[in-house]
């Protein structure tokens, strides 16, 4: 059974294996991570399947392995996208020349290369040859290529190879493979003895007791934040309407319905809080009153009307001292301009400007696309995972809180603060 505690544990490992005699190193490679408790999924090219069964690594991984772009028996498509997509990590071991090579040229001819084309996590390889293949200038040249894009290369180890001869070339052991893996997502507790807040997901607003009005939020982005500010060692609160998601690890969930509901749990929480992050999509309008009948339907129209809800990042902003408070915003057009509004109104530190007019942002998906938003200026990030957006809030949240505790030292002391 997995630690809580350790890096590994819920991230989503993507095992790539190539054609390589040392593959047979990544059922052991496998076995480690899922003990980990890394959720594994495998990818094997067509070769890889001649050096170990794709029964064993089905069995170890418990996933089935995926080789080909579709199943040729029912057509069933394997979306390399979204496999992209649901990895916090793409490794690819062993990795022969050839994978390297068509990797650092963009080749897409098998599952595995458009996977790691589309991926838009920390991608690991771990080179497995032989000595001369290995030490040549085209796969020394393809190394760097794929290093100065981000790849992260797990350097092979000297001794014995396939080929009996010896030297540079074999493919590092599963041991320090895992554990390099594990040493990506090993945060710092760089937030401990921090009391956080996160409220996530869509609240609910009653109409009768049958029907609601709602919003498309699944609290995905919100979950991301507070596991990631838990894996630094906060301790976190998060005030969730209704989602589908599982608490994250170390994480203590209060779970609400209505904006009033989540108004009152929010600012009684924060009292007792270093910061708060407000991913949740809260209504701003609830039903002035809610039937205690089910409304039976007539022939004319139907007119609800709707009252204003309380804002509660704008009341967490009134009464902020100096503590940190992140806003989010959702738009769907003059996005700037309506986020700088928001960050001004609440008293945000930052906000996360997130718009419906960019693919792949916002609601539901596994990724967003977002602008960090303020009093210094705008920062654009590319297109990421939601798991990303939420150590790069994380990162700020951070500086935010190191700059203070300087500014109140300094003042203790006397010292201008920097
Ligand atoms: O949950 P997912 O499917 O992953 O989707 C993520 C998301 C799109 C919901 C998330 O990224 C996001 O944008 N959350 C904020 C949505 C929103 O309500 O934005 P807003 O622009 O309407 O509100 C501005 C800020 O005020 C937000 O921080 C909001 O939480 C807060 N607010 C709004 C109204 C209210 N009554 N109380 C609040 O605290």
């Amino acid at each position: 059974m997995a630690s809580a505690n350790s890096p590994l544990a819920g991230r989503h490992v993507l095992l790539g294996i190539t054609g390589s005699i040392a593959a047979y190193k990544a059922a052991m490679l496998c076995r480690l991570l899922k003990t980990a408790g890394a959720d594994v999924q495998v990818v094997m090219t067509p070769l890889a399947k001649q050096f170990i069964t794709p029964l064993t690594m089905a069995t170890l991984s418990k996933h089935p392995i995926l080789v080909e772009f579709f199943d040729p028996e029912n057509g069933a498509w394997n979306s390399h996208v979204s496999l992209g997509e649901w990895a916090d990590c793409m490794l690819i071991a062993p990795a022969t020349a050839n994978t390297l090579a068509k990797m650092a040229t963009g080749v897409a001819d098998n599952l595995l290369l458009t996977t790691y084309l589309s991926a838009r996590c920390p991608v690991a390889v771990a080179p497995a040859m032989d000595l001369d293949m290995y030490a040549h200038a085209a796969t020394q040249q393809n190394l760097r290529t794929l290093a100065s894009r981000g790849v992260r290369i797990i350097e092979p180890g000297e001794g014995e190879l396939a080929s009996g001869l010896s030297g540079k070339g074999r493919m590092a052991e599963p041991e320090t493979i895992a554990a390099f893996v594990g040493g990506l997502f090993d945060k710092r507790q760089t937030l401990a003895g921090k009391r956080m807040i996160v409220t996530a997901g869509a609240t609910i607003e009653a109409i009768d007791p049958v029907r609601f009005i709602s919003n498309h939020s699944s609290g995905k982005m919100g979950y991301a934040i507070a596991g990631e500010l838990a894996a630094r060692g906060a301790a976190v609160t998060l005030i969730s309407g209704r989602t589908a998601l599982p608490t994250p690890e170390g994480v203590e969930r209060v779970d609400v319905l209505s904006a009033a509901e989540m108004y009152e749990t929010t600012v009684a929480a924060f009292d007792r809080a270093d910061g708060a992050v407000m991913c949740a999509a809260v209504a701003d309008y609830t039903p002035s009153e809610v039937s205690e009948t089910k409304l039976k339907k007539g022939d004319g129209e139907l007119t609800i009307t709707l009252r204003r809800t309380r804002d509660i990042a704008a009341e967490l902003g009134a009464r902020k001292g100096n503590r940190v408070l992140v806003g989010f915003a959702l738009e769907t057009h003059d996005e700037e301009a309506n986020a700088e509004s928001k960050l001004e109104r609440k008293h945000f530190d930052f906000i996360v400007l997130n718009s419906l007019r960019d693919a792949g942002a916002g609601f539901r998906g596994d990724t967003n696309k977002v602008t960090f938003i303020d009093r210094a200026g705008h920062e654009e990030l590319p297109l990421l995972s939601k798991r990303e957006v939420a150590a790069r809030i994380a990162d700020r949240i951070e500086k935010i809180m190191n700059r203070s505790a300087t500014a109140a030292q300094a003042a203790a002391s006397g010292e201008p603060g920097q």
